[in-house]
């Protein structure tokens, strides 16, 4: 059975793709590059010693996505990484935002829904709690109004797919992600650098191989142990793990619900300054930062309750925050040393 990832050449869908490799699935990579490089699919081959097949296609093109399934009439299932994801720029062009991310959903569900059988993994995110009242964060913690367009275009990405599972014969796992950080211990894979880092992790180590005059930590003033914003950092593999399992659960399972809802997170909360304290621990760099006034749109504090990907899905996390800081730190190098 093929497995089609879209958005298979960005950060999270590269690292999934070597572990569906991994596990003996082959696959089936569309991405538009907008985020990405053919670089990556060199550097899965180099990990997994398999070369997805790969077709760029952008997922707004509605004939292109109905042209492709005509082509690989053996996918039945999905995983839907393919999404532009940048909590700001969201801000600044939320067309982009809304025609890029729910679009290409559309599209791919409507041919998902022409299938006798299907299974289809959506790539959602913690920010569609916002501000969660209680900590850990459940699966059933109440939806806030969106924070950014970004963060509503996975709310409303939810609620199609809710709606569609209604009315059609394909099974949903809906994940939401915390903070997904690191790189493939092989350095072979991780996240591009391509503009400025928006996230915390990126911008630390591009800060400490010096690409960066220093970093800014948004707001200490948080109602927090030191201040600083407190989120669930978890290691890209262990993340990239969570969906072979979440699919091979989709197939294997037949008595499922039309639609399941995890969170994929360490259960552990680190804030701000306890990530640049671990980084300077583990890679014995000393990091230059200062402390800066809050960021807009930047919650308090956000770390997950595990009990039900633990439970039900049967996945929990292995790595730890100083294995993903020590992953990030090796592939900052790697990128240095190749550029
Ligand atoms: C983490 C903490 C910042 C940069 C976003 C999206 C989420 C997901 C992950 C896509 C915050 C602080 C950051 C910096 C800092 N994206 N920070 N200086 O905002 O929790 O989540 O990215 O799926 O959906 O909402 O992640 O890494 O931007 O910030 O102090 O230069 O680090 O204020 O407290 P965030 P982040």
């Amino acid at each position: 059975m093929r497995v089609l990832v879209t958005g298979g050449l960005g950060f999270i869908g590269s690292h999934t793709v070597v572990e569906l490799q991994n596990e003996g699935f082959e696959v089936v990579i569309i991405d538009n590059l907008s985020n990405s490089t053919m670089d990556v699919l060199g550097g899965i081959e180099r990990i997994t010693g398999k070369k997805p097949l790969f077709e760029q296609i952008d997922l707004r093109d509605k004939l292109a996505v109905q042209h492709f399934f005509s082509n690989h009439q053996d996918i039945s299932g999905v995983i839907h990484f393919a999404a532009s994801k940048a909590v700001g720029e969201s801000v600044e062009n939320p067309l982009l935002y809304y025609e890029n991310n729910i679009s290409s959903l559309v599209y791919l569900l409507q041919e998902l829904q022409k299938k006798p059988e299907a299974h289809f993994i959506f790539s959602s995110s913690c920010t569609v709690y916002g501000q969660a009242k209680k900590m850990p964060i459940t699966e059933d913690a109440p939806i806030q109004v969106a924070m950014s367009p970004y963060g509503n275009t996975k709310q409303i990405g939810e609620e199609i797919i809710l709606d569609v599972a209604k009315v059609s014969n394909f099974k949903s796992i809906l994940l939401r992600y915390f903070n997904p950080i690191g790189a493939h211990p092989s350095a072979e894979i991780g996240e591009l650098p391509l503009g400025v880092p928006q996230n915390l992790v990126p911008f630390i180590t591009q800060t400490a191989i010096g690409l960066r005059e220093k970093l800014s930590v948004f707001g200490n003033d948080y109602p927090t142990a030191d201040g600083t914003a407190i989120r669930d950092y978890i290691h890209v593999v262990d993340l990239a793990k969570a969906h072979v399992v979440a699919l091979k659960r989709l197939l294997y399972n037949k008595n499922l619900e039309k639609v399941e809802i995890f969170n994929l997170g360490t259960g552990k909360g680190s804030s701000v300054l306890d990530v640049i304290t671990a980084f300077e621990k583990t890679t014995g760099q000393k990091l230059n930062y200062q402390i800066e006034g809050r960021r807009a749109g930047d919650i308090v504090e956000a770390y997950a309750d595990t009990q039900k990907a633990n439970k039900v899905l049967g996945w929990k996390t292995h790595l730890t925050l100083e294995d993903a800081l020590r992953d990030a730190w090796r592939w900052e190098k790697k990128i240095k040393n190749t550029n």
